[in-house]
C-alpha cells in the first residue's frame, strides 16, 4: 500500500484510540508503551550526538500482531522521553508484511537502520529481505531498499540483523532457519553496509555442542563485554522443564569467544536471562559512557497476549526499564540503569517482621528488601513471591485459562529490588544475578503485603511518573 495512505489510517487509528488509551488505569507510569495498537521488539537501540534512540515494533491498527511499522522515541537521559516521526512504514513489496525487527549503527554521521523486509505469499510461504533506511534531516528515515535476500540454505524465516563495527569493517548476526527447521545464528560482513558476505553460522540448534535447541532462532545480539563475547537470542521449541524454559519461548545467551577469521563461536552452556513469565527479544547497544544497556520487551508471542486487560483500552504490551550488564564470573548481571533513581521521590524505610509490615503503596515504586529468611508477599493481589529458604516461587491465575501458573529461581536470597508500574514489576535478585520480569494487572490500590516472621529490612520509593511528549 502507500505510504501516504497508510500513514493516514494510522493517523485515525491514533486520533481515535488515544484518548480512551490514556484512560486505562493500567496505563504505566514510567514504562515505554505505545500511544495505541501492539508494541513488541525494541529496535535500533543506539546513542549518537547526545540521544539516546529506541525505535520499537509497533502495529497501530490493532492489538494482534500484523503487519508491523518502526515507532521511535528519543530521550537524553533514558527516564525522560520523547516521540520522534514514525520511521517506517511497511508501504513496499518487499516489506508488505511488515518492517520487522532489526538494528542502528552510525554510518557517515547519520542513524542507519537495518531491518528485515517481512513478505507472505497467498500459499502461506514467505520470504525476506534485510533492508537500509537512513536518517535525514527532518528525522525521518529514506528507505535505501533491500541489501540482501533470502541466503541458500534457510527457508523463509531469516530475520532481526544486529549489526555493529569490528576492525573497519560491519558484521552483522542474522536469526534463522535452516532447511531441516533447526534455529541458527548467521555472521555476515561487508565494507559499505550494502554488500554482504555469508561466513557461516556461528551458533545453532545442533551446532558447537547444543544438542537439538529450537526450530527458530529470532532477536540475535552480539557484543563484547569483560573480555568475552555475548549471544544473545531467542530460540523456540525448546520444552519446558520443571523450574526453567517455562515461557511459550525463551530468551538467554551463550558466552564465548568469536573468531572473526573463520567465524566460529566457541561458548559455554545456555542461559536464560530472565525467569519471570514475560520477557522477551531483547536488545542492547553501548552507553556514551561504555556501559552495555540493554531494553527488553515485556511480553511473549503467545495465545495468552490477547486476554490481557489493557486490550479493551486499545493497547497492549511496554518495554522493560532499561538495564545495564555486567559480567561475573560466567553469568551475565542485569541491574536497572543507574539513570532510573532520577524517578525516586519519597522514601521510607522499615524493619521488622514481615507480617508486621504496612502495606506498602506499589502502583508506581521501587523497593529494596534485604532478607534471607522465608517470607512471602502478595503484590497487587495477583501476583505472589514466595521465598521458601531454596527457591523463589512467583505465581499467578493465568488470565486465558484461570489456572495458576508458576515461575521458579533457585539459590540463595539476600535481596530484592522490585521495580513496579500499573502493569508490570521487574524483580531484579541479588543485585542482578537474576531477574523475574512480569506484566500483571494489580487491582486497586496496589499494594505489597508480606508476611512471614523473616526479619526485613527494607526501603520504599515512589516513582515519579515522566510524561511521553
Ligand atoms: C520477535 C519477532 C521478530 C520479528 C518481530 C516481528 O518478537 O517475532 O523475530 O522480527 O517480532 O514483529
Amino acid at each position: 500500500m502507500q505510504e501516504a495512505s497508510l500513514l493516514k489510517h494510522l493517523t485515525l487509528a491514533v486520533m481515535r484510540g488515544q484518548i480512551r488509551a490514556s484512560q486505562d488505569p493500567h496505563r504505566p507510569g514510567w514504562h515505554l508503551a505505545p500511544c495505541v495498537g501492539l508494541l513488541n521488539d525494541p529496535n535500533g537501540f543506539i546513542y549518537h550526538a547526545g540521544y539516546y534512540h529506541l525505535f520499537y515494533q509497533w502495529n497501530p491498527l490493532d492489538c494482534r500482531h500484523g503487519s508491523k511499522y518502526w515507532g521511535h522515541w528519543r530521550s537524553t537521559d533514558l527516564v525522560h522521553w520523547e516521540h520522534q516521526p514514525v520511521a517506517l512504514v511497511p508501504s513496499e513489496a518487499y516489506e508488505s508484511h511488515g518492517c520487522y525487527s532489526g538494528s542502528a549503527v552510525i554510518a557517515d554521521d547519520l542513524i542507519t537502520l537495518i531491518y528485515t523486509g517481512n513478505v507472505k505469499y497467498p500459499d502461506g510461504s514467505r520470504t525476506a529481505f534485510q533492508c537500509l533506511a537512513q536518517e535525514n534531516d527532518r528525522g525521518e528515515f529514506d528507505k535505501l531498499g533491500p541489501v540482501l535476500p533470502l541466503p541458500a540454505g534457510y527457508t523463509g524465516h531469516v530475520r532481526d540483523p544486529k549489526v555493529w563495527q569490528h576492525h573497519g569493517q560491519w558484521y552483522m548476526v542474522l536469526g534463522a532457519q535452516d532447511l531441516q527447521l533447526q534455529g541458527k545464528v548467521l555472521l555476515l560482513r561487508s565494507d559499505d553496509l550494502h554488500q554482504w558476505q555469508n561466513l557461516g553460522e556461528i551458533a545453532g540448534s545442533n551446532l558447537g555442542g547444543l544438542g537439538p535447541f529450537g526450530y527458530m532462532w529470532e532477536c540475535p545480539d552480539l557484543f563484547r563485554l569483560a573480555e568475552q563475547d555475548i549471544l544473545i537470542f531467542c530460540p523456540q521449541g525448546i520444552p519446558a522443564e520443571t523450574e526453567r524454559y517455562r515461557n511459550t519461548f525463551q530468551a538467554g545467551y551463550l558466552l564465548g569467544q568469536l573468531d572473526y577469521t573463520d567465524a566460529s563461536f566457541s561458548h559455554q552452556d545456555f542461559h536464560e536471562l530472565d525467569a519471570g513469565f514475560e520477557f522477551y527479544a531483547p536488545q542492547t547497544t553501548a552507553a556514551a559512557d561504555g556501559r552495555r544497556l540493554l531494553f527488553g520487551w515485556m511480553g511473549i508471542p503467545d495465545e495468552d497476549e490477547l486476554y490481557q486487560p489493557t486490550v479493551a483500552y486499545g493497547w497492549i504490551h511496554t518495554m522493560t526499564c532499561p538495564r545495564e550488564l555486567s559480567l561475573q564470573g560466567d553469568r551475565l548481571i542485569q541491574q536497572p540503569a543507574r539513570e532510573l533513581t532520577a524517578l525516586r521521590r519519597e522514601q521510607r524505610q522499615w524493619q521488622g517482621r514481615a507480617q508486621d509490615a504496612p502495606h506498602f503503596p506499589i502502583s508506581s515504586a521501587e523497593m529494596i528488601i534485604d532478607v534471607s529468611v522465608p517470607f512471602t508477599l502478595e503484590l497487587g493481589h495477583k501476583l505472589m513471591l514466595e521465598w521458601d529458604g531454596a527457591r523463589i516461587t512467583l505465581s499467578r491465575n493465568n488470565l486465558r485459562t484461570g489456572l495458576r501458573e508458576f515461575r521458579y529461581w533457585r539459590g540463595q536470597l539476600h535481596q530484592l529490588q522490585l521495580l513496579c508500574d500499573r502493569c508490570s514489576i521487574e524483580i531484579f535478585i541479588n543485585q542482578g544475578e537474576a531477574v523475574m520480569t512480569s506484566s500483571y494487572f494489580p487491582a486497586e490500590p496496589a499494594q505489597a503485603i508480606f508476611n512471614g516472621s523473616a526479619e526485613l529490612c527494607l526501603q520504599h520509593w515512589l516513582l515519579s511518573s515522566p510524561m511521553l511528549e
